[in-house]
């Protein structure tokens, strides 16, 4: 842990992130220095093409990939000095992530799914508190009447409202959605990351999001854009 000076208010700080993979034993490099500084509550939206190096990114803010070379600060954390368990620790309490694909438990209802969640990051919780802060953060994405429903009961933008449900409900500081409206029509799409930018202001959460459509990315607050391996930030002039 490198504490970085007070003043230094940012909960992302990624410098120089370089990261490389051995393919056919050969290295090769998926993010060429990539720095990207966030505020905390600040939204932000990542573009870029298929393959360009998005969800690598994310993993690497996640701590569920090591950079290789370069700095990943998240709150105050420098997450290449933390151990395997140190960087648990860190998702479990830091972090909320949407995926594409849902990644619900479909033998759990939509309660089950969330309550989960927080029993994990939050452990020292009674039971009936779990289940009734899980019940407000259905309640919060519009689910209060599907509190028992299974996944498979569900609509694609239900479920992604379940899973922005459990991304949410241990209250974050940070929240990463890797294309979360991969599996929606257009529409629902839209309602999701409406609701979720609604609900990240509302907490004061910072979100990482990336998306492939950039009418959603120009409702962050700034917008990047990845390019075989290069970020850059490209926020339209409003
Ligand atoms: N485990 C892996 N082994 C080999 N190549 C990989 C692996 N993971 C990602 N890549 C390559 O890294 C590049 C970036 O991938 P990714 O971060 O998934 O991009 P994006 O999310 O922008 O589509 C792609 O060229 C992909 O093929
Ligand atoms: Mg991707």
């Amino acid at each position: 842990m490198v504490p970085l000076h007070k003043t230094d208010a940012a909960i992302i700080d990624a410098k120089g992130v370089t990261y490389s993979l051995e393919v056919a034993s050969r290295p090769l490099r998926i993010l060429n220095s990539v720095s990207l500084r966030v505020a905390p509550a600040e939204v932000v939206a990542i573009v870029g093409p298929s393959g360009s190096g998005k969800t690598s990114l994310l993993m690497l803010l996640a701590g569920l990939e090591r950079a290789t070379s370069g700095q990943v600060v998240v709150r105050h954390q420098d997450l290449g000095q933390l151990s395997e368990d140190d960087l648990a620790r860190f998702r479990r309490k830091s972090l909320g992530i949407v995926f594409q694909s849902f990644h619900l438990i479909p033998s759990l209802t939509a309660l089950d799914n969330v309550a989960l969640a927080l029993e994990i990051a939050a452990p020292e919780l009674a039971m009936p508190t779990i289940r009734q802060r899980a019940a407000e953060a259905l309640a919060a994405v519009g689910l209060a009447e599907r509190l028992d429903h299974r996944p498979s009961a569900l609509s694609g933008g239900e479920q992604q409202r379940v899973g922005l449900a459990r991304a949410m409900v241990a209250n974050p500081p940070l929240l990463l959605a890797d294309e979360p409206t991969g599996n929606l029509d257009q529409t629902t799409g839209a309602l999701v990351v409406e609701l979720m930018f609604d609900l990240a202001r509302q907490n004061r959460t910072a979100v990482v999001l990336i998306t492939h459509d950039p009418a959603l990315a120009q409702r962050a607050d700034r917008v990047f854009t990845m390019t075989a391996g290069e970020l850059a930030e490209t926020t339209p002039v409003r």
